[in-house]
């Protein structure tokens, strides 16, 4: 959350930023500012969307060829022109950007206030400044970069900063630690990120900063060095990334858009790795860890929010087919639960940005504990893709809307062809079985194109419930999952409150809120739990619940006791999950856009949540 952006070289820095925030919105969007150089500091906030920083700007006076910026996801201090960054030391000599949470800030404070310095926000960031600036105070040889140093030797938490300071004006220093932050190396110019996308256009090679890296950049070179002033290699990798990729076309939105997407993300991420040709799936990225994978003892798979949902469904998957044991595991509850790992395990990381700050510190606790870790995650080259010991990433291409959508169905294709391959090569899968899913993986995009078709359907459904305050989804087996992400989906987006459930769990408590206001949203396809969905619908129609059902092409029965159906094609029912998400994803969407919500950019959230 919160994104950072840099500019130093020969052009104006103002194109640079404002394009960069831009792109780095949907890390945070309650305020945003910049500060440029141009011989002396300006800096420029404002509360709201980067494009009220943009018209604020239209009426000022501003320059130079050396600028921060910064667009913002409160954590300390409420959304407001004074808590938006950059912030500035007491005496003006440092300025900082800042992603993350300086967790000592009260005690740091307590100790500057004693010292006589005062303070105009209520940031945690701007302790960090100005305890930069303390240390810059205490003797002439003390250098910007020592005064950073100096300052983050005493910080505990998380940050990725980009500081400038005006008695040495011809530098951006950055660090990081916990926080992503990567140099765009340009000609004549470089750049700083929290997303190297926000690079993109300007430059063709990064540098991804590693945690603990500490860089100065000048208009002509860079240094690269650790916080605590040790030297650091440098791997400068090229990156590919196409600006055309990030508009929103001919939809409204970009969720409605991602939505779209989900046919060919999904031939995306099977390209090369599901052969029907050959009966056989190749995952290339674990070919060196599959044999302790075949043999690993427990699989745990983390992650958070949809990717959890999709970890779910790959517990499913992968005990069903491959007949390994799994858990499940929110990475904020793991990582701080002392959790039992040995080395026959295997911990599967799941991430969409792979720069979760929850996901990323149970990576590293699964890695202390010896384990092997694996990583599926979307974003090529963020930190989990580069910590883990192998991986597969998911192609889903860059997800803008900050509900997740494409980058969900990719990830359980993903496990689908984890599941099958693990279990052919454990031999607890037969060839017949093993054949009969990959052929019917390979028409799972053709049947999703067939249920966006109903967009406009699912459109007349949302409309009729547009004004309800709570809804339950239901689901059974790999579907309960199904049932969570989609009443994820419509909290986060239209502020109704959801609820996922078991079906079986209905009866023991949530029937209760089950009255003719309140529209209940069922999983039942053909399935292996059909007549057990079809007992747990007759039981909310008995108490006059408002019944929206995802059901079988062709089931007449269903049909008949529902208020709403949404019809998917039949598939096998390892594979439903990928077509039951769709039509929920819709409903979301539909009935956010008759609230008149923001769909992109849901208030309170933010699309990757790099602190705790
Ligand atoms: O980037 P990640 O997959 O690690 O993100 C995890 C969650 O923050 C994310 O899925 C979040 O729940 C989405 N807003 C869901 O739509």
């Amino acid at each position: 959350m919160c994104g950072i952006i840099g500019y130093i070289g020969d052009h104006d820095a103002y194109p640079f930023l404002i394009k960069g925030l831009k792109w780095l919105e949907y890390r945070g969007y309650d305020s945003a500012g910049m500060a440029l150089f141009n011989g002396h500091l300006s800096i420029f906030r404002k509360m709201g969307k980067v494009a009220d920083l943009e018209s604020y700007m239209q009426n000022q006076e501003f320059g130079g060829k050396t600028g921060i910026g910064h667009t913002r996801w409160a954590t300390h201090g409420e959304p407001s022109d004074n808590n938006a960054h950059p912030h500035g030391s007491m005496n003006g000599w440092f300025t900082i950007v800042h992603n993350g949470i300086i967790e000592n800030y009260a005690e740091l404070k307590e100790g500057l206030v004693n010292k006589g310095y005062s303070f105009r926000s209520e940031t945690d960031t701007e302790v960090l400044v100005n305890l930069m600036e303390y240390f810059y105070n205490q003797g002439t040889e003390i250098c910007a970069e020592d005064a950073v140093m100096l300052a983050l030797s005493k910080v505990t938490g998380t940050y990725g900063i980009a500081v400038l300071c005006s008695q040495e004006s011809d530098c951006i220093i950055a660090a990081r630690k916990g926080s992503p932050l990567s140099i765009g190396i340009g000609k004549g110019q470089f750049l700083i990120a929290s997303d190297a996308t926000a690079m993109a256009g300007f430059i063709n090679q990064v540098v991804h900063l590693n945690d603990g890296d500490l860089v100065v950049l000048k208009k002509d070179s860079f240094t690269l060095k650790s916080i605590s002033n040790k030297p650091v290699s440098v791997k400068i990798s090229n990156i590919d990334i196409h600006i055309g990729d990030i508009g929103k076309g001919s939809f409204d939105h970009f969720m409605l858009k991602e939505i779209h997407e989900q046919p060919r993300v999904m031939e995306d991420t099977l390209r090369g790795r599901l052969q029907p040709e050959k009966s056989d799936i190749m995952l290339g990225g674990l070919i060196s860890v599959m044999p302790d994978l075949v043999k690993s003892e427990r699989i745990i798979i983390v992650g958070c929010g949809t990717s959890w949902h999709a970890a779910l469904i790959g517990e499913y998957l992968i005990e069903e087919f491959a007949r390994i044991p799994v858990e499940v595991e929110y990475a904020s509850e793991f990582r701080y639960r002392n959790p039992v790992i040995g080395k026959n395990d295997v911990v599967i990381l799941i991430s969409q940005s792979g720069e979760t700050a929850d996901t990323l510190a149970a990576l590293r606790l699964a890695r202390d504990k010896g384990a092997l870790v694996i990583g599926i995650c979307n974003v090529v080259g963020s930190t989990l893709a580069r910590d883990t010991d192998a991986g597969i990433y998911t192609h889903a291409g860059i997800e803008i809307g900050v509900a997740s959508t494409k980058a969900f169905t990719a990830q359980l294709t993903v496990l689908t062809l984890l599941a099958l391959k693990l279990a052919w090569e454990r031999k607890t899968i037969g060839s017949l079985q093993y054949t009969q899913h990959i052929n019917e993986l390979a028409g799972v995009p053709e049947k999703i194109r067939q249920i966006l078709l109903q967009s406009e359907k699912i459109r007349t459904i949302a409309e009729k419930h547009k004004s309800v305050r709570n809804s339950i989804y239901l689901g059974r087996g790999n579907l309960f999952p199904v049932a969570l992400e989609g009443a994820l989906k419509m909290k986060e987006i239209s502020y109704i409150h959801a609820e996922g459930y078991a079906a079986g769990e209905m009866k023991h408590g949530p029937i209760a809120l089950v009255d003719e206001h309140l529209p209940v949203i069922v999983l039942a396809p053909r399935d292996e739990n059909y007549e057990k969905m079809a007992s747990s619908i007759q039981e909310v129609k008995a108490r006059k619940g408002n019944l929206i059902a995802i059901i079988s092409e062709g089931d007449n029965d269903i049909r008949e006791w529902v208020n709403d159906f949404i019809e998917i094609p039949e598939t096998l029912p390892a594979l439903i999950p990928l077509l039951g998400i769709i039509p929920l994803q819709l409903l979301a969407y539909h009935t956010a856009v008759y609230r008149e919500c923001n769909v992109d950019q849901p208030r309170n959230l933010a699309k990757s949540v790099t602190v705790e």
